[in-house]
Parts: C-alpha cells; sequence; structure tokens
C-alpha cells in the first residue's frame, strides 16, 4: 500500500487517503510507549503511520542472501608492532575505500562490556512503563532521551525502532543523570569507545597516508553521540523498516550489534548482509570524513529491515568534528590533479542540511561545481 503518492507534483498526504496522520501520529506518541507499546498492547498489523512505500521497502529480488560479497573482517591484534600495523592499516585503507564499513575483531573492548551493554538497552526497554517514560523526549537539549523515531512529527512514515541517545556534546555526563537499568554500563563502555577511537584515528591517519597523530590534531573525530536502539519483533515485516536506508552524518560510526542480525550494507547496488560476529564492532565511515578525505574514504548507504525475529538491540557510537572547526578537504590531498571536491562548512550546518533530507545523502549539497 502507498500512502504517500505523487499525483503531478503534489504530495498527496496521509489525511487525503482517508485517514488522519497527523492524529495517529499524535496518539501514539503520548502513549510514549514506542513500538513496543504497539507490541505489547498486541497488534497484529502495522499501523498505517509505520508503513513505508514500496519503492523504499527492500526487494525481495535482491535479497542479500543472493550475493556473494563479504564485508572485511579485519584483527586488528597486535597493531602497535610495525610489521602487523602495515597490513592492518593496508586492509582498513582497502575497506574504507572500497566498502565504507568493516567489521573489528580483537579490538580491546571487553566481550563482557560489550554484552553489558546490549544487556542494559534491553533492560531500559523493556522495564515498567512509568519508569522508563519519565525519559520520553524529542528536546535536543537533554543529554539523556528516549524516544521512538526522532523525527515522528515530520517525516513520511516512521520506523520500527525505538530508542535511547546519550548525547555527550556537552562533556562527560554525571552518572546519576543516566537511567539506573545502564548507568554503569554506559559509562564503562563509553571509556572503551574513548580508547579505540584513538587507536582508530591513529590507524586511519596511517591509512590516509598522514601522519600518525593527523586526525587527531584536526579534532574530526571525537566520541560524542550514543544512540542505542531497540527493534521489537514486527508481525509483518514486508511493510515497514527498522531503519531506513541512510548514510551517517558522523566522522565515523562504531556499531555493536547483537547476535539477531539484520543491518545490511550497499555495496557495489547489491545489499550486503552485515552478519553477526560475536565480539566484533562494525565501523563504518560517515559523510564527514568523506568530506574531509575528498572522496577517498566512502560513506555508504545501509539500513535495517523490520524482522520477525526480536527484539534486535544495537549500541551506535557517532564520532564527531569539533565544532570549532572548519570541515573541508585535507589540503594535503589537493593537487591540480586532485582537486576538492567539497566546499568548508560546519558540523552544525551540515547536520542541519542532513536533516532536512531525512537520511537522503546531504553530501551533493556541499559540492564545489
Ligand atoms: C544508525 C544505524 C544500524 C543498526 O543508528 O545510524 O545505522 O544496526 N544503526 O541499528
Ligand atoms: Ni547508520
Amino acid at each position: 500500500m502507498d500512502l504517500t503518492s505523487s499525483v503531478g507534483n503534489k504530495l498527496v498526504q496521509g489525511d487525503e487517503l482517508g485517514y488522519d496522520r497527523a492524529k495517529e501520529v499524535k496518539e501514539f506518541d503520548e502513549t510514549k510507549a514506542g513500538v513496543k507499546g504497539l507490541v505489547d498492547s498486541g497488534v497484529t498489523k502495522v499501523p498505517r503511520f509505520l508503513i513505508h512505500p514500496p519503492e523504499s521497502l527492500p526487494n525481495p529480488m535482491l535479497s542479500p542472501a543472493t550475493t556473494h560479497f563479504q564485508v572485511p573482517v579485519i584483527d586488528i591484534q597486535g597493531f602497535e608492532q610495525s610489521c602487523r600495523r602495515m597490513e592492518i592499516v593496508d586492509q582498513i585503507r582497502k575497506a574504507s575505500e572500497t566498502w565504507g564499513f568493516f567489521q573489528m575483531i580483537n579490538h580491546g573492548v571487553p566481550l563482557s562490556a560489550m554484552d553489558k551493554m546490549l544487556e542494559a538497552v534491553q533492560q531500559f526497554h523493556e522495564q515498567p512503563k512509568e519508569e522508563k517514560i519519565k525519559w520520553y523526549s524529542r528536546d535536543l537539549k537533554q543529554p539523556v532521551k528516549y524516544y521512538s523515531n526522532m523525527n515522528l512529527l515530520v517525516s513520511k512514515e516512521a520506523s520500527w525502532r525505538d530508542s535511547i541517545s546519550f548525547d555527550f556534546k556537552y562533556g562527560p555526563l554525571n552518572l546519576v543523570a543516566l537511567p539506573l537499568a545502564c548507568r554503569e554500563s554506559v559509562s564503562e563502555y563509553w571509556k572503551h569507545m574513548i580508547e579505540l577511537s584513538k587507536t582508530l584515528k591513529e590507524l586511519l591517519s596511517e591509512a590516509l597516508g598522514l601522519s600518525t597523530d593527523y586526525l587527531a590534531n584536526i579534532e574530526c573525530m571525537k566520541p560524542e553521540l550514543f544512540l542505542c536502539h531497540y527493534y521489537p519483533a514486527c508481525p509483518e515485516p514486508d511493510l515497514t523498516l527498522g531503519t531506513k536506508k541512510h548514510s551517517d552524518p558522523s566522522s565515523l560510526t562504531i556499531l555493536l550489534q547483537d547476535n539477531i542480525g539484520g543491518l545490511q550494507v550497499l555495496h557495489q547496488d547489491n545489499w550486503v548482509n552485515v552478519p553477526p560476529v560475536h565480539g566484533a564492532l562494525v565501523v563504518n565511515i560517515g559523510d564527514l570524513l568523506q568530506l574531509i578525505t575528498n572522496d577517498k574514504f566512502r560513506s555508504v548507504e545501509h539500513r535495517v529491515p523490520a524482522g520477525r525475529i526480536g527484539p534486535r538491540i544495537s549500541a551506535a557510537c557517532f564520532l564527531n568534528p569539533s565544532p570549532a572547526r572548519k570541515l573541508g578537504p585535507i589540503k594535503e590531498f589537493l593537487s591540480d590533479s586532485n582537486p576538492p571536491i567539497y566546499r568548508e562548512t560546519h558540523i552544525s550546518e551540515y547536520a542541519a542540511h542532513y536533516t532536512s533530507k531525512e537520511g537522503n545523502s546531504a553530501l551533493s549539497h556541499f559540492k564545489l561545481l
């Protein structure tokens, strides 16, 4: 069913198709119970405001099961030793240039911290509703919040997931400002993200042929936003999506996914599964690293279909540039034969433009003609 079909150039809104979309969305938002609340109340049909048009839904003919591609898995054990390091850096360079994605193993983040993190996200979402709704908010200035679909009130269709986010933009979070269910796990896991981001900054700098401290010096990869998703089991997974196709508006994303699977990445026009590997972290290049590297490293589109099996849990750590820094293609890369592709911008300008594009690539807006 297509809810927002185009007639001429005019977008037909839900209410013209026989239902008051704004009203349904508002009622859903006011429950503060998220998609999980729908499932708990026993829905067997996906409500209309969560149904995506057919062109956005996975095409069964192009199922990832039919492709032979495999997302690279990179073992970074021994990266401090110079001969291992050269190999690792080379693998990271190739993966970042061709896939924009890789899975990383032996990265030093303890398995227990990863498992506890996933459990805590589940516990947060599965605690009594009265406790959880205290955190329900869409206020961007609120550093810790729980919500279903940040852009629920403005987007054409909502996705089958709830989220809790932790914003470290304003500095470290006060422990007591974290929900009890995830207080310890988040602070422990975040310490590891800070450590791992230092390693990744070095390895990516070298993969770009730059000095080891280059990316750290330009302050373009700071762990800043932690977004934890809860994808409930869906009764009609062919009608909606867990996360629709998008690229990340970060420099780099470090994603922890549980063992259910579902993340898919677009590679050479094929959707390829990123299979769960216990202990692995998924790393992907974001739009801003593509901009800074003048398209050497690629920010690649990915999505999560809705699934009959759930809940699926994931936790994404977004590394972002400092708001004080101008962002533009790295001067060392530029020459007459490699002119800048993008104009300079700031994270705030980029983020504003990204939001207005609803997940579609915002990079083209910053291209020099
Ligand atoms: C994201 C994202 C994937 C996942 O939050 O940007 O792509 O597996 N998440 O939840
Ligand atoms: Ni993403």
